[in-house]
């Protein structure tokens, strides 16, 4: 199997991550429920996550870490509990409905929506964004790279106008984080939603997010935190204020282990492969008489993905195709971002995903570049393979 959807999650985890799950099994208690040594071995781990993910943040001390399932928990944490009726926000068409839904939601109680459109390529225009801003604007929410084309956002321009206007900056670095640095002070972010099972090469049901100290986030939940048990009301105290419940301390011990993989690899080199092996896929297809390939491949800023169709074939017909009969995985249809899919006139076609890691090699690369072109060259009736 030549496995091409990493953008979904990455199937391939470094053998440090695997170990560290299975020895939490093992030694793991609960982190901050009691004294035991199962007990305060889990509170180790899970806080020596959180200083290993506020130094590769760049996050100003560890407490500003809140562990989450995902990135759609934290994207709801922060949209949910940042905006009030009254309050406009900025977003994109670049966004994944984790963003969207829980916006429209806000939408629905009187928060104000401007959504940026984009151009044939897939960007937004940085003008437009900032002559969107109004008295009432609280915040930009942005994704760092759309999970369909693969563009990225200006997050030091998007910074800055923040800065400019006083504006919250909410991130949602789910394509991201462990392909580009992020630096949340260097970038003016104010929260910084991530997940853990894609880029960052940890356990699925990982994720967490960055709060800048300061800034006040209703909790979406509140109930057993290990402190403060007398007190009706959640703790205030961060991080454990967006934190209820037992944590998943296993998937956190394997995120650990897969944050210092990273640190010790080095994100450069990561990086590197990656949009090298996108950059020889995209040079490879984009010529095939027949391919559309999605978005804007004229920047290096990218996340390493590649989108396309084949004709008018349906993009579900052609990733079964690539998977049946090449053994190529790519993921098809809508990618849970439909203002992206309209923008690029995709809704009905969908469209198929490749998306790169750094265990994908040239070979396989080459393969899929073939499998592509043995596709587009084969006749077929009613749009259909033969
Ligand atoms: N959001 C993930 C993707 O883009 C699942 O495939």
């Amino acid at each position: 199997m030549i496995y091409m959807d990493n953008a979904a999650t990455t199937l391939h985890k470094p053998e440090a991550v695997k170990q560290a799950v299975m020895e939490a099994f093992d030694t793991m208690g609960n982190a901050g429920r009691g004294a035991s040594e199962p007990a305060l071995d889990a509170a180790r781990v899970i806080y020596r996550a959180r200083e290993k993910l506020a130094r590769f943040f760049h996050a100003e001390n560890p407490s500003t870490i809140v562990f989450t399932a995902n990135s759609t928990e934290s994207l709801n944490i922060a949209v949910k509990g940042l905006f009030s009726p009254g309050d406009h926000v900025i977003t994109t068409v670049l966004e994944h409905n984790s963003v969207l839904r829980p916006l429209y939601e806000c939408s629905q109680i009187g928060v104000e929506l401007t959504i940026l459109s984009c151009d044939k390529k897939g960007n937004i225009s940085y003008d437009e964004m900032e002559k969107a801003i109004r008295e009432n604007t609280k915040a930009i929410v942005c994704t760092h790279a759309s999970n369909l084309t693969g563009n990225m956002i200006d997050l030091e321009r998007t910074g800055q106008i923040a800065k400019r206007h006083g504006l919250l900056l909410v991130v949602d670095a789910s394509q991201t984080a462990g392909v580009w640095p992020i630096d949340v002070h260097a970038l003016g972010i104010d929260v910084l939603c991530f997940t853990g099972h894609k880029s960052l090469l940890g356990p699925q049901g990982t994720g967490g997010m960055y709060v800048r100290t300061g800034v006040k986030i209703r909790p979406l939940l509140s109930g057993g935190s290990g402190v403060d048990t007398y007190n009706t009301h959640h703790p205030e105290q961060m991080p454990t204020a967006l934190e209820a419940g037992t944590l998943n301390g296993y998937g956190i011990a394997g995120l650990s282990a897969a944050i210092s993989f990273l640190e010790e690899t080095g994100l450069d080199v990561i990086r590197e492969k990656e949009l090298r092996l996108m950059r020889k896929f995209y040079e490879g297809v984009s010529c095939i008489p027949g391919v559309t390939v999605y978005g804007d491949f004229d920047t290096e800023q990218r996340s390493p993905i590649v989108s396309l169709n084949i004709g008018d074939y349906d993009s579900s017909e052609v990733s079964d195709e690539l998977n049946m009969t090449y053994g190529i995985v790519t993921r098809p249809g809508a990618h849970c971002a439909p203002l992206m899919h309209r923008a690029l006139g995709t809704v009905e076609q969908g469209a198929v995903r490749f998306s790169f890691s750094h265990y994908n090699t040239e070979e396989e690369v080459a393969f899929a570049v073939n499998a592509i072109k043995e596709l587009t060259e084969q006749e077929g009736n009613d749009n259909e393979f033969i």
